[in-house]
């Protein structure tokens, strides 16, 4: 058994000071060389025998210390193989299968301090993962990371999809589509595809006390870890015994099977929550987009949003349709002014005086539904820290078990005091911010609230092991077609999603706008889309809590329409990709986990398609009906984008639909057995 695991020789094509060793992947599509050459290590990875990456650096640079990169020698080696199903309190399949092949290698330095790195190698036949550890030692203690050594060193020039790391708004940036040797400095999920469909995304997994990864380009096709520093330059503030997140290396035959790879997930530690009855998926309606489309306002005055009349007409709403929750923003003080700069004035215990909470949250817990809370914190976490228990202690009181938070700040933007009390700057993406927000999913699942966080830190998959951080922002989401200035998200922005940010896990990304048009709040913004593409992109983009972002009014302007919001569940039994081409188009389909229904959601960029699809993952012996919410004949997200046409067919697994998506358009659909 172990012999097929790995093996330990001294290659004849290496030089005879090189150690390496060789794990493969369970069925063998993968094989990862951990390589000692003249005391540096190195790995490697091939796939069916065709190198994808070349020999690549390991280690780190400390501060006040030698690098530990080199000078090794191998103490110790140790394998594993692992196979076990495991399942997920909610999600986009509700069992997972976590399937490798692990080598973990001690290394110790041959002189000097001796101290001792430990690398830990895991072989999927979907990828590769790999992390340090530190361990207890007498020659280190607390250190300074200053950089990471870690390198991605490609063999071939991929077509790269990418958002440029360090800038002032964070993730929230359309992706860049160019060849790898062309790239900046990028955020991760980093995705690329090469000419024959081969699609490889790096990324990380369990992101807890840290600073987070991009990746800078060294060499042509070459990329090294660039962790992001605190402000005084130092990358990671650690002691031993430490162990860093997972470096993931996703590679699938197709960019379709980029999306239903559950490496990252794997890679986390399971869950920690023993009692997690009080997790609960869900969609929510919410005072949200008559702010961002300008109808209200967040502040205080005559067009205040957060209003007990205002709310009460979202609750009734939401207790019309079914709607689990009302999502209410500008409920608290702090809103007036320029709130961005002044966050430090936030309370969350504080309701403007017209928001009565007490008789709101009575009012929606007589009518079945529960208020969302929110916790703007304008990227001041030293506010929000000193209020965070007060703040959820008095929601859980009142009942509220959702909280969306948001850390709307700019560039290097979050105040810190030091350890001599000045007051320091940071990023959203450093080991600072990482520590703050663990905190708050922390805080939060003690008083059993679930959380949506917007301009988060990216999503490793810590909601395997809390499962209470349910879905967050962190990328461009509805909110840019409402008011961004460059005309919103192009049609493209959805088909490059599911293959990039989409990878880390759920995004509140708050579809569902059927007044596209937005006349006569924003004439000069528009959804670039097909009211149909709306609807499907409630199963293109996974989230436990999926916000139905539009007004009233306008859902009830399209009831026939709206029902598909209705009827969609959000938390699935299983995924399936049929079509998908990276910026192009995608369709995946969704059995829900608590009936037989399957949906369908297919969407395309600003080409119209004809799509084949085939419903075998349908049961056999049962006749579905299907429910088609297709763009009509003359749809066009241009000039027709509410053309849409709704029509009912009787299928079977032997079926195949011919999906027509309009330019820019969508097909979305759910199929109920008609037949035991
Ligand atoms: C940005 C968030 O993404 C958005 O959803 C929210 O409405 C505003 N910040 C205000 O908190
Ligand atoms: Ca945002």
């Amino acid at each position: 058994m172990l012999k097929r695991i790995w093996l330990l020789f001294f290659c004849l094509f290496l030089p005879l000071s090189a150690q390496q060793i060789t794990l493969q992947s369970p069925s063998g599509i993968l094989k990862l060389n951990f390589i000692l050459d003249q005391g540096r290590p190195y790995y490697q990875v091939y796939r069916f025998n065709e190198i994808l990456i070349d020999s690549s650096r390991l280690g780190f640079v400390l501060k006040k210390q030698p690098p530990l990169d080199a000078n090794f020698k191998i103490t110790d080696l140790t394998t594993d193989s692992v196979d076990q199903t495991w399942e997920q309190v909610w999600g986009e399949a509700a069992k997972i299968r976590n399937h490798y092949n692990q080598l973990i290698v001690r290394l110790q330095e041959k002189s000097g301090l001796q101290r001792r790195l430990y690398i830990v190698f895991r072989v999927y036949d979907d990828g590769i993962g790999f992390r340090y550890q530190l361990p207890d030692q007498k020659n280190l203690k607390q250190f300074e990371i200053m950089d990471e050594r870690t390198e991605f060193n490609f063999t071939h020039d991929y077509s790269a999809w990418w958002i440029k790391a360090y800038q002032w708004n964070r993730y929230e940036y359309l992706y860049q589509n160019s060849p790898l040797s062309q790239i900046d400095t990028v955020h991760t999920p980093f995705t690329m595809e090469g000419n024959d469909g081969l699609a490889i995304s790096i990324h990380e997994a369990s992101l807890t006390d840290f600073a987070s990864m991009t990746l800078a380009r060294t060499g042509r096709y070459k990329l090294e870890a660039d962790l992001v520093p605190w402000s005084d330059g130092v990358k990671v503030k650690a002691q031993t015994p430490m162990i860093s997140p997972w470096r993931t290396i996703q590679i699938a035959e197709t960019p379709g099977d980029l999306i239903t790879s559950y490496l990252i997930l794997n890679l986390n530690e399971p869950n920690k929550l023993k009692d997690v009855s009080w997790i609960k998926p869900g969609k929510y309606v919410g005072i949200w987009w008559e702010m961002h489309i300008g109808k209200s306002t967040w502040s205080s005055g005559p067009k205040h949003g957060a209003t007990t009349e205002n709310t009460k007409k979202y609750i009734d709403f939401a207790a019309k349709y079914g709607f689990d929750g009302v999502l209410v923003e500008g409920w608290n003080t702090g809103w007036d002014g320029d709130w961005i700069k002044n966050g430090e004035k936030f309370n969350f215990t504080t309701p403007y005086p017209d928001f009565d909470i007490k008789q709101l949250t009575a009012y929606a817990r007589k009518k079945g539904v529960q208020l969302i809370g929110h916790h703007e914190t304008g990227g001041s976490v030293l506010n929000y820290e000193a209020q965070m228990e007060d703040a959820f202690r008095f929601y859980q009181k009142l009942g509220i078990h959702i909280v969306k938070t948001g850390y709307v700040a700019h560039g290097r933007e979050i105040k810190r005091i030091d350890e001599n009390g000045q007051v320091q700057y940071e990023m959203h993406h450093g080991q600072f911010m990482v520590r703050h927000y663990r905190k708050v999913v922390e805080t939060a699942a003690k008083y059993h609230i679930m959380l949506d966080v917007h301009e988060p830190i990216k999503d490793t998959g810590i909601r395997r092991t809390y499962p209470n951080m349910m879905t967050r922002e962190g990328a461009r989401g509805q909110e840019f077609n409402a008011w961004s200035a460059d005309g919103g998200n192009p049609p493209e922005h959805t088909v490059i999603l599911p293959f990039t940010r989409l990878l880390a896990g759920p995004m509140d990304f708050t579809p569902g706008i059927f007044d596209i048009m937005l006349s006569e709040y924003r004439p000069n913004n528009r959804v670039n889309t097909t009211l149909a593409k709306q609807l499907a992109l409630y199963v293109i983009i996974f989230s436990p809590l999926q916000m139905a972002a539009d007004l009233p009014e306008n859902y009830e302007a399209h009831r026939d329409a709206f029902q598909f919001i209705i009827d969609v569940p959000v938390d699935w039994e299983e995924t399936r990709v049929l079509h998908a081409r990276i910026g192009d188009y995608v369709t995946i389909v969704r059995k829900d986990r608590h009936s037989d229904d399957w949906y369908l959601g297919s969407i395309t960029d600003e080409h119209g398609r004809i799509l084949k699809a085939p419903l075998y993952f349908l049961d056999q012996n049962r006749k579905y009906m299907a429910e088609i919410y297709r763009d009509g004949d003359h749809a066009d997200w241009q000039s027709a984008p509410l053309d849409y046409f709704i029509e009912k067919k009787i299928v079977d697994a032997n079926t195949v639909l011919t999906l027509r998506l309009a330019p820019g358009g969508g097909t979305a659909i759910r199929f109920y057995p008609i037949e035991k």
